[in-house]
């Protein structure tokens, strides 16, 4: 299979880094040990921001139905004056780490860019907060391993924003094809909206108002470049994972909960990037097909589609639209959103007999997440379904970039006798980042 990125870039980056490490005891004890100020019944939980750019703004929307908003914090200040504008008598902060002082914030709303997640979550679980946190979760399959373990270990209500999983289509697609809706699941056709194939880009003077330095964060130094930076950080390898995890943390996790594993993962992936890359331009693989094997024998195929283009966009009305297709020795279910299809009527309009398995029902995403916060309940994407769900498309992106075959150990979480695939589950730190101490 032909490598199409930039393999040795990735060598030079992760040659330091042993995968799959653990968290600290002391970690660990500081975590479950903190508190806010304690919540009385008739409380409206104290909210923040950290990431106030489309996103985050648009989820700390959601938020404020619920609670209220108290602190904002972003790095650059044209973002921040433009979630000031929406919650004028929050307080702005720079710096999340000194926001999390605060006892009077309950809960923090994550929707800075995927390299800075972990990071703040960590440092929010530390400070006794609560998440609702923006897929996809991680950047590395070592982050997710941390970050469940310091949930667990916090006993901290913890959300993953894949609210497709609030989505009476997506629940009854899932829901039949694990009741045996469309007799034996033999296959899953995951389609997800192509990415962006385009550079050289150039270098540029850093805006006024943004924090450049500490944008980068944890990843390597590198000069400003306008799509690196908003938005666009979602095409760079070094910040995401390009379609493939931006929206794969969507589809691919109705797939696991549609085949019913979603808290363990495929057994083998094989991938392939359809294009080459524009060299000093986007990293992550804009077209691919990427296969994958679960213990029962199901498979899968993930790959790219001109459906759909990369803000959503019809670019292609012929080809097929983004979604997951189910496949069965009875048929066939396909959902995506705000449409759901089989391949024959009866198949959605038939009740499911009393006694079948129901899934996880929640018609909506932030208010399953409040009212978790309120009874220390499991949302219905905890910290562990939003890993797994990651997981798949990070190894997705580490068989395509390695080009070959992987066996990859759902409870060991590591890839079965490869010591190099191994090396690409974790990323090296630029200093002074580290996951322990934030
Ligand atoms: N669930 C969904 O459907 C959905 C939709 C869109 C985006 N997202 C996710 O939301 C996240 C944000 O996406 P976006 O499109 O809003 O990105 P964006 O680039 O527009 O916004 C990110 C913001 O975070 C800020 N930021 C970066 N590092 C920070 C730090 N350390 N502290 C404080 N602020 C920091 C940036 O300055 C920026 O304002 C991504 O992870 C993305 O995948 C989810």
């Amino acid at each position: 299979m032909q490598i199409l990125n930039s393999r040795r870039h990735f060598l030079k980056t992760s040659a330091a880094v042993t995968a799959a490490t653990t968290l600290p005891q002391w970690f660990l004890e500081e975590s479950a040990q903190a508190a806010s100020k304690p919540l009385g019944p008739n409380d409206k939980p104290g909210v923040a921001l950290i990431g106030c750019g489309g996103r985050g703004r648009g989820v700390a929307r959601e938020a404020a139905q619920h609670g209220q908003m108290l602190a904002v914090c972003d790095l650059d200040e044209a973002n921040l004056a433009q979630a000031l504008k929406l919650w004028p008598d929050a307080k702005p902060y720079k710096d999340f780490r000194r926001l999390l002082e605060r006892d009077d914030l309950h809960i923090i709303v994550n929707g800075t860019p995927d390299h800075w997640h972990t990071l703040v979550n960590l440092a929010a679980l530390r400070a006794g907060k609560d998440i609702y946190s923006e897929k996809p979760l991680t950047l590395t399959v070592d982050e997710g391993k941390r970050l469940v373990q310091a949930v667990r270990a916090s006993k901290r209500v913890l959300q993953t924003g894949s609210q497709q999983r609030s989505d009476k289509n997506f629940r009854l697609a899932c829901e039949l094809v694990r009741n045996g809706r469309i007799g034996k699941l033999k296959h899953v056709n995951v389609w997800l909206p192509h990415g962006r194939r385009e550079g050289p880009f150039e270098k540029a003077p850093v805006p006024a108002g943004l924090d450049w330095d500490m944008w980068l964060g944890p990843t390597p130094k590198v000069d400003y470049v306008k799509e690196r930076c908003h938005v666009t950080f979602r095409y760079f390898w070094e910040y995401s994972g390009g379609t493939m995890t931006d929206w794969g943390a969507h589809h691919n996790d109705i797939a696991l909960w549609g085949t019913g594993f979603d808290r363990s993962g495929p057994v083998s992936v094989e991938g392939q990037s359809l294009v080459p890359m524009i060299p000093g331009g986007f990293t992550a693989a804009s077209e691919y097909a990427i296969a994958y094997t679960y213990a029962n024998g199901v498979t899968q195929l993930t790959r790219s589609t001109h459906g759909n283009g990369w803000n959503g966009s019809v670019t292609d009305k012929e080809a097929q639209p983004h979604g997951v297709r189910f496949e069965g020795t009875g048929g066939w279910i396909f959902v995506t959103r705000g449409k759901i299809e089989a391949s024959h009527g009866d198949l959605l309009t038939t009740p499911l007999p009393s006694g079948a398995r129901c899934l996880y029902a929640s018609d909506n995403h932030m208010k399953n997440f409040f009212d978790c916060v309120r009874s220390r309940q499991q949302p219905i994407c905890d910290a562990e379904i939003g890993h797994r769900s990651v997981t798949v498309c990070q190894i997705g992106v580490i068989a395509m970039r390695l080009g070959r075959k992987l066996n990859w150990n759902p409870a060991t979480q590591e890839f079965a006798g490869d010591k190099e695939a191994n090396t690409w589950l974790a990323r090296e730190m630029r200093a002074p980042w580290t996951y322990d101490r934030v």
